[in-house]
């Protein structure tokens, strides 16, 4: 019998290892179909031009088998770049008929953007992570050319982050718009714009325009609406934006006219993750941080400490403005455990909301809002689907802390949801039903770079059978 089951097991490896050859090269001709020029596009259909965050984790997947195109598609960033360090959230493709197009972001509107159009905002500061992990994969002196065609670009978007956007100097970035942390429709954003309701986004509504703007909506036409922002968060989104256009893009104007800035938990996670990752790079180029900025760097890492909530157990964002935290239980709350500057004290805590069926642990974890609660949607964008790119950063984060076994236990969550759904933009955390647009590229990306990293890397990065039923294993205990 123990015979069989051996056999049974070594089969089940082997399928496992056959069903995840094939996942890395569908996975390819997903990043081949999206590549453009020298970068890649998230989706042709819906995302048509350079996104920050989105490349970097292309770039990461790319590395394992193109380390010239992964260095290209980081470099090509910094074409984007303003001269006061600021990288967009996007770098736009010129004549694109998409609606964020340039005409929508004026961005000459600032005396800091570059020739290229771009957007006026930033996004999650993957980049000086994913440089190093590109980096990795080149011998040493290319490895230190590359990096130093990064480095200077990279302090000077750092030092940006804290000059503009930490004017207090609490060691926490603020943003200004939800569009910069990612998460864009999460609910404790749309908490932070409960008051912003500008008058012709009443007057459009109730006049009835929202089924008329729906219809020169692509996202919607691409993706079922259902799926996707609401009319009004569409409406409000589009008007902060030319908000902020208003002010040029001028962080110190919009900080003090608007009321809606967020020091925000998931961003500043990735942030101290970054400063980190750019220390080593100054490390390994034998550059200097300048002690201001590495004296910056540490204030975040202390400063993360003021968005934990004794009381839930968990981390929020909380308003830049009044400092009130906007209490939802995303998985932004868990992402802190990325960071790796919390205590392993608050990382065990965290972990237990994390293995917790009723919230954060579904079928298919892990939920962007937590199952529980009275947020949750099961298919609306980021009120709910599971998010590879969080999947990915909380794979991270529980082998910061030592959970390996269960950041094991995700990374076989995101081979069963591509297997199963493709390359999908987000996923059913119940029965891992693939939403949004499909062929999507960080989703593929990052399933190749967990194929590659993952525990079992030797034998082609899977592990299956080791857990069953997608049953955490006894490294943890589930008991709510
Ligand atoms: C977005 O829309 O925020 C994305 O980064 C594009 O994938």
């Amino acid at each position: 019998m123990l015979k069989h089951k051996h056999y049974y097991a070594i089969l089940a490896t082997k399928m496992g290892e056959a069903a995840n050859t094939t996942m890395v090269d569908a996975a390819r001709a997903v990043l081949d179909a999206n590549q453009r020029e020298q970068w890649t596009v998230p989706s042709p259909k819906l995302y048509p031009h350079q996104w920050l965050w989105d490349s970097c984790f292309i770039a990461i997947g790319l590395r394992h088998y193109d380390t010239a195109r992964a260095k290209q598609e980081l470099l090509s960033l910094l074409r984007g770049q303003w001269q006061n360090g600021m990288i967009p959230h996007i770098t736009l493709t010129p004549n694109d008929e998409h609606w964020a197009n340039a005409d929508f972001w004026q961005s000459g509107r600032s005396k800091y953007a570059p020739n290229t159009p771009t957007s006026g905002l930033t996004q999650p500061p993957v980049l000086a992570t994913a440089a190093l992990l590109v980096s990795e994969k080149l011998d040493g002196a290319n490895q230190r050319i590359f990096l130093k065609q990064m480095f200077p670009a990279l302090l000077a978007y750092h030092s940006w982050l804290y000059t503009d956007r930490d004017p207090g100097q609490t060691g926490l970035v603020a943003l200004i718009h939800p569009w910069e942390c990612g998460l864009d429709n999460t609910p404790y954003w749309d908490m932070a714009l409960h008051h912003f309701s500008p008058l012709w986004v009443g007057a459009f509504l109730k006049l009835g325009f929202g089924k008329f703007i729906n219809n020169y909506r692509k996202d919607t036409q691409a993706v079922p609406q259902k799926q996707r922002l609401t009319t009004v968060e569409a409406l409000k989104f589009a008007a902060l934006a030319f908000n902020l256009r208003k002010h040029g893009y001028d962080a110190s104007l919009c900080l003090k006219h608007n009321r809606f800035a967020v020091e925000d938990v998931s961003y500043n996670s990735i942030l101290a993750a970054a400063n980190k990752d750019l220390g080593k790079i100054a490390d390994i180029i034998a550059e200097p941080i300048p002690t201001d900025l590495a004296f910056r760097f540490q204030t975040t890492n202390k400063a993360l400490e003021l968005l934990w909530d004794s009381n839930d157990g968990l981390y929020y964002s909380r308003s830049f403005h009044n400092k009130e935290p906007l209490r939802v239980a995303t998985v932004a709350s868990l992402l802190p455990l990325y960071s790796g500057v919390i205590s392993k004290e608050r990382a065990d805590v965290l972990v237990r909301h994390l293995i917790n069926k009723q919230s954060f642990w579904p079928a298919f974890p892990v939920p962007s809002v937590a199952t529980n609660d009275s947020h949750y949607t099961s298919d609306r964008y980021w009120q709910g689907p599971t998010w590879i790119n969080m999947n990915w950063l909380l794979y991270h984060g529980l082998k910061n802390y030592g959970y390996d076994e269960l950041a094991e236990s995700l990374r076989q969550t995101v081979f069963r949801l591509v297997n199963n759904s493709s390359f999908h933009e987000y996923f059913s955390a119940l029965d891992g039903s693939g939403y949004g647009i499909d062929q999507f590229s960080w989703t593929a990306a990052l399933s190749i770079d967990l194929f590659y990293t993952g525990a079992g890397a030797t034998n082609g990065g899977t592990r299956s059978g080791v857990f069953t039923n997608n049953q955490p294993s006894n490294q943890t205990t589930n008991t709510q």
